[in-house]
């Protein structure tokens, strides 16, 4: 899985040009890109890369690339990251990783994202892959109810579970909010429910990202695909 993670990353790459602003994602996919992005910096490559987490904001120093932010740059080029699953219409499951507030902000400041993945993270329909929502802590009782409603007027259903780290403790995202996880089986509207989501005040992001990939790489036993935004 890793092999394929590393060519799907590998693939993308190729669309990186000297001058570049690049958005880097989070999570184990988009750690190759930024892996061979540093190969490919130091052996000469001028580009500036925003971190979507801190976790790859370390990482990307480690590897040398130059790091900016979006104060400083008025957009950037092209973000490539991973995602949780994706479905014909190029709509994103995105937040395992906990990084989806900064990813969905680096994502819409981008002219283009390339989404990388192996095979196994392309689906009918979204949702399959419980939905990760980046609530605030305040009033987290009312926020669920309010969500309950949103998910029953999108004609879905399902748990809302906390996260928790590995330490047991309330997993806080760099932004310090809570995600909670919501096993919702298959989303028949996606864009109905990310709007529904978004009306809700406690809820900062969900992690349907809604025509932003324009270009998704999977890779797969039997080699890559790419599939463009129609
Ligand atoms: C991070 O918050 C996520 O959105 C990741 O981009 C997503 O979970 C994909 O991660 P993997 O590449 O590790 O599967």
């Amino acid at each position: 899985m890793e092999a394929l993670k590393r060519q799907a990353a590998a693939r993308a790459l190729e669309q990186v040009a000297g001058g570049m602003r690049l958005g880097l994602g989070t999570g184990s996919t988009a750690r190759h890109f930024v892996d061979l992005l540093g190969e490919k910096v130091r052996a000469g490559l001028k580009v500036v890369g925003v971190p979507t987490s801190e976790a790859t904001r370390i990482q990307a120093e480690q590897c040398g690339v130059p790091l900016t932010t979006l104060d400083e740059v008025d957009s950037l080029d092209l973000t490539v990251d991973g995602a949780d699953e994706v479905d014909p219409a190029l709509d994103l499951i995105k937040g395992g990783g906990g990084a989806l507030l900064r990813e969905k902000i680096v994502a819409a400041a981008s002219d283009r994202m390339i989404v990388i993945a192996d095979e196994t993270k392309w689906v009918d329909a979204l949702g399959r892959f419980p939905l990760p929502v980046e609530v605030v802590p305040f009033g987290l009782a009312a926020t669920r109810r309010a969500m309950e409603r949103a998910f029953a007027a999108a004609g879905v259903s399902g748990r809302i579970e906390l996260r928790k780290g590995g330490n047991r403790h309330v997993f806080v995202t760099d932004g310090g909010h809570w995600i909670v996880d919501c096993r919702l089986g298959r989303i028949a509207d996606a864009p109905r429910l990310a709007s529904l989501l978004n009306a809700i005040p406690g809820v900062v992001e969900s992690g349907l990202f809604v025509g932003l990939a324009g270009t998704v790489i999977l890779a797969g036993t039997s080699g890559i695909r790419v599939v463009e935004r129609r």
